[in-house]
């Protein structure tokens, strides 16, 4: 079956969260399986400085708002990658400074609503074969709002192939004015409740949900969770008429890349079997790396870890809130890496500066220190107000370093709380520890827990087993998405 798999992210080619990992995992898992699949992604800069060689598939003509776009589409070779994936290069729209969403003084592209829609409109070129290769995409399977009109340009073809839409998150809606839809003269069809207008302005998000044959997002909670008006931002009523192709397909991780025993960005290997001496001595690494000095008292003392987008979703604020109290009357250590809103990178820096022998702070993305954070903590934390699927909490789970979150999306789905429902009884098949409601006393509450049953090494020992032997892989998963590119009626 020929996919083609488009995300304006993809893994290590350029990374802002979660949705480049998948981007690149996903695909390869279905490759394993046997599907002739295809990546497709903007040529951003960082993307064309990193590769180490390309050839110039062919070239794309796209009209739009009366003008002409000749696009080079680049095909790259990389030793990441088992599949062939296509750069989308027009220098004048992707080739900047700053990341794909943002200038680096932090204000969004003026010109993103262009420069996303000649991206969809020249993966739906591509997937009906424009290149004349000999290859067309039985299946499009796009991502998130970059996406979302992808399978909108597709609509137009008649022997299209089947449109797939994965939601990531739906905080990020690819809203612009209608003036923009003018200017853009996308068809005027579109213009309407049952497409893509949104209280006045368009959606490329709404784009992708309406305009494909199935919508799945990441995981099985989400799924229910988008149809409410507390998790669905303004388009749960869109969602819940659509609940007949929307389904919940829980992310896999990438067992080749986070993977204690092999993982090449960690100073010590160790699996579920022999894993005390490694993650000791990851622990002290990673204590050396922030800045700690490091003694046996330090390496015997509970340490938490974060790794995160320093944004309202992830519940950074509660973690800000909650280290004093923890720090009141524990000797826990916390390190914590991020970037992302001014307001929190300074907030964490006061912290680090209150605290200094017990909270060291990384603010920046490195790829590198995030793996040492999982490898070397003993708690993690994730109190996500909301969470689509979350993969910081599944690469805890495979190193051990057992993930303290919020009962929402995927990590309701994916760590079980050390206690019952009685909250005295301990769960034999528990892997971590869940709290609700999002408040900085239930997350105080669920640390304290945490720190108490880190202290009976028995019970801590359990709870790290069934961590590290769960499957975290794309198996399962792989199978739902082609059962969807098989089964879903080529209309929706
Ligand atoms: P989201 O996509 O919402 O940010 P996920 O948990 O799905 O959340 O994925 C986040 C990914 O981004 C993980 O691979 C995580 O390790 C990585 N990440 C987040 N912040 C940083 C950072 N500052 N440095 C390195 N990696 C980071
Ligand atoms: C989004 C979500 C996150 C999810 C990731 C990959 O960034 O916030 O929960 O894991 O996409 O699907």
């Amino acid at each position: 079956m020929k996919v083609l798999f488009a995300s304006s992210e993809v893994w290590p080619l350029l990374k802002t969260g979660g949705l480049a990992d998948v981007s690149y995992s996903l695909p390869h898992a279905l490759y394993e399986e046997g599907t002739d699949i295809r990546l497709v992604m903007p040529a951003y800069r960082k993307v064309l400085e990193s590769i180490e060689s390309f050839s110039i598939a062919g070239w794309l003509t796209i009209e739009l708002a009366g003008k002409s776009h000749n696009i080079r589409v680049l095909s790259i070779t990389h030793p990441e990658f088992s599949i062939p994936v296509w750069l989308i290069d027009d220098q004048h729209l992707f080739d900047r400074e700053g990341n794909p969403y943002s200038h680096p003084d932090g204000y969004e592209w003026p010109d993103s609503a262009e420069r996303f829609t000649i991206f969809a409109k020249a993966v739906s070129q591509l997937a009906m074969d424009a290149l004349n290769i000999g290859w067309k995409a039985e299946v499009v399977h796009s991502n998130d709002w970059q996406t979302g009109l992808v399978s909108a340009f597709l609509e137009e073809e008649t022997e299209r192939p089947r449109r797939v839409f994965t939601i990531h998150n739906m905080a990020y809606g690819g809203y612009f004015s209608h003036d923009e839809f003018r200017h853009l003269q996308l068809p005027a069809q579109w213009w309407s409740a049952n497409g893509v207008e949104f209280y006045g302005n368009f959606s490329m998000l709404k784009a992708g949900i309406v305009y494909s044959d199935a919508v799945t997002t990441v995981s099985p909670t989400y799924a229910k969770e988008i149809c409410t008006p507390e998790f669905g931002c303004g388009l749960e009523a869109v969602l819940r008429h659509r609940q007949y192709k929307l389904s919940g397909i829980l992310n896999g991780i990438d067992t080749n890349a986070w993977n204690p025993s092999s993982d090449s960005l960690i100073p010590y290997h160790f699996s579920e079997k022999r894993r005390n001496p490694g993650k000791r001595k990851n622990k002290k690494a990673l204590l050396e790396a922030f800045g700690a000095h490091v003694d046996e008292k330090k390496l015997n003392a509970p340490l938490l870890g974060l790794v995160s987008r320093l944004v309202e979703q992830k519940g950074v604020d509660m973690v800000l809130e909650v280290i004093p109290q923890i720090l009141a009357n524990t000797d826990a250590t916390f390190v914590l890496k991020g970037s992302g809103h001014g307001f929190f990178e300074n907030r964490l820096r006061q912290l680090a500066a209150a605290y200094p022998e017990h909270v060291f702070i990384s603010i920046g993305y490195d790829e590198a220190e995030a793996h040492l954070v999982e490898a070397g903590s003993d708690i993690f934390l994730m109190p996500s107000r909301f969470e689509p699927c979350g993969l910081n909490q599944l690469y805890s789970l495979a190193y051990g370093t057992l993930p303290i979150v919020h009962r929402t999306g995927g990590l309701a789905d994916t760590v079980m709380d050390a206690y019952m429902e009685d909250g005295e009884t301990l769960n034999p098949e528990a892997n971590g520890f869940v709290f609700t409601p999002p408040t900085t006393e239930a997350l105080y509450q669920s640390i304290e827990k945490a720190l108490d049953l880190y202290a009976q090494k028995t019970h801590w020992n359990h709870l790290q087993r069934n961590a590290m032997n769960g499957d975290y892989g794309w198996t399962v998963s792989a199978q739902a998405y082609l059962d969807i590119y098989k089964n879903s009626p080529n209309h929706y």
